[in-house]
This record gives C-alpha cells, structure tokens and sequence, in this order.
C-alpha cells in the first residue's frame, strides 16, 4: 500500500489502536495527523514516527469540541494541504448497566462516539470530496453482541456502522466510508481485566489468542488505499473469528 503524500488524521492515535494504526500509515509514507484528548500522548506518537524516518503531526484534539476540530483543519491545512484519509477512533467507555448509568455518562458516551464522527464530517467531508479520500470509522463487535455493563457503548457502536453506511452513501461516489469492528484487542483497555475476563476472550474466538493494536491497524489502512477502491459501507471484523464462534465449550 502507499499513502505516499497523503494526508491522514488520526483521533485517538495517543494509544493503543490509533497509535498502532498511525505507525502503520506512516509506514506506507502518509504524512500522520496523529491527535488525541491527551496531547503529550499524540506528541509522543508523532515524534516516535519522525524518529524512525516518517511525517507526523501530533495534535491536541477532543473530538467533543468542534472548536479543536476548526483548529486541527487550520494546523492541518498550512502543514500539509487537504486531508485525504480521515480515521475516526477515539471513543468513551463507561461500564455500567443502563439502569445505573446518569444521564450525562450515557450523554456522554453519545457525544464522544457518535458526536465526534458527526463533527469530523462538518469539518473534513469537503476536503475528502476534494481528494476522493476515505473515511473509517472504528465499530466493535460489540454493534453485533450483548456484554454485560456495556448498553450505551454497545448502542453507539452499532450506530457506528449505521451511520457509516449513510456517510458511504451520502457522500459517495467520492467518498468511501467503512466501518472496522475490533474484537479483544490487546490495549490498555485491558489492563483491568481479569484471568476469567481473558480467558472467556481468547476462548470466544477461533484464533485463540487476543487480537494485537497493529492487525486492526493493518485493516484500517486496507480500507483508506486505493486495493479497496470498490469497498465502501463494508463492516469489517477484525476479531479472529470471535462473531463466527458463539459456543464457549466447543473450544
Ligand atoms: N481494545 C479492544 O479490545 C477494542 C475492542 C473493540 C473495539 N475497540 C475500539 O477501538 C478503539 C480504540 O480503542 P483502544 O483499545 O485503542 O483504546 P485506548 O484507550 O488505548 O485508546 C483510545 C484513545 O482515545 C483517546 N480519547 C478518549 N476520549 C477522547 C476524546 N474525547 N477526544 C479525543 N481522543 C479521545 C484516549 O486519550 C486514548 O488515547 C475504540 O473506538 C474502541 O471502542 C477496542
């Protein structure tokens, strides 16, 4: 694949999926846009990729605010030109049941997952229209599934791949938008989890094993080139297999 003078954002890229997915790109020869809530840890990232020979940026960008989103699109535009691939990745998770969740963490969790999606197309759609650029956004196979304490996460998440649909075909045939949807992913999201919550995970998928930041990084970077030019309103599962296996005891 080459992204070679192209321009690619990144939200959430301070850890775990984004970073991973950042490296990759930039890997490719894309110039980075790597921006997170945590802007030392989007600095980090961009500046581990110049040290190994790529182009970043690192951006301050809460994807909450459409004051940093107008920003971001200023700091982009004079360092680099139009952005061509836009990686929508950040996200909010609150573990509660829905009874026991307030009013503001369910609000919240919308604003984060679904409002930052909608303010990244108000401020980057008419540069991908320019570029015939991509969008990917990151689901779950949580869109598809029940896990306990995840209600309004779970509910974004398959709004995700809904609302990627319509952005595919609102904004085709320039724009192509997919959707990829993680399984258990070895991040730091996972730091809390317990021997039994592992097990279960690495039991509930065919490869046996947790899935790694840079595999879903290697699809997300799939999706945006020009090999999946036909490709747009895809969902794709990068879970190794854990939607094809639902028997806990057949493994
Ligand atoms: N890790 C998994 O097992 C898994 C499974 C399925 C889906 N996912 C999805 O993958 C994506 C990345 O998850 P991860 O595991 O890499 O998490 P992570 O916590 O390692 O990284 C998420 C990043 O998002 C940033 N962020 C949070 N709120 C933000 C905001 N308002 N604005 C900008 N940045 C913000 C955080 O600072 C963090 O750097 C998420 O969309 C998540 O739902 C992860």
């Amino acid at each position: 694949m080459d992204f070679k003078g192209r321009n690619v954002l990144i939200t959430g890229g301070g850890n775990g999926i984004g970073a991973a997915t950042a490296k990759k790109f930039a890997g490719y020869g894309a110039n980075v846009i790597v921006t997170d809530l945590d802007g030392a840890a989007a600095d980090s990232v961009a500046k581990e990729i110049v040290g190994s020979g790529g182009i970043a940026l690192g951006l301050k960008l809460d994807i909450t605010k459409i004051e940093d989103w107008n920003d971001a699109a200023t700091k982009i535009h004079a360092a680099y030109g139009k952005v061509n691939v836009v990686f929508n990745n950040a996200y909010l998770k609150i573990v509660k049941p829905a009874h026991l969740t307030s009013v503001e963490e369910w609000d919240k969790q919308i604003d984060v997952n679904f409002g930052g999606i909608h303010k990244s197309v108000i401020t980057f759609i008419q540069d991908l229209q320019d570029t015939n650029g991509a969008m990917v956004n990151t689901a779950s196979v949580h869109a598809h599934f029940g896990f306990l304490g995840s209600g309004v996460y779970a509910a974004t998440k398959g709004g995700i791949v809904s609302l990627s649909n319509q952005l595919a075909v609102e904004y085709g045939p320039k724009v192509r938008v997919n959707a990829v949807l993680p399984g258990p992913i070895m991040t730091r999201v996972w730091d809390t989890a317990t021997d039994k919550n592992f097990d279960e995970a690495i039991r509930g998928n065919a490869m046996h094993r947790m899935g790694l930041p840079e595999e879903v990084g290697e699809a997300v970077c799939f999706l945006a080139s020009d090999k999946a030019s036909f490709i747009s309103g895809a969902s794709l599962l990068v879970d190794g297999g854990f939607s094809a296996q639902k028997d806990l005891s057949a493994t």
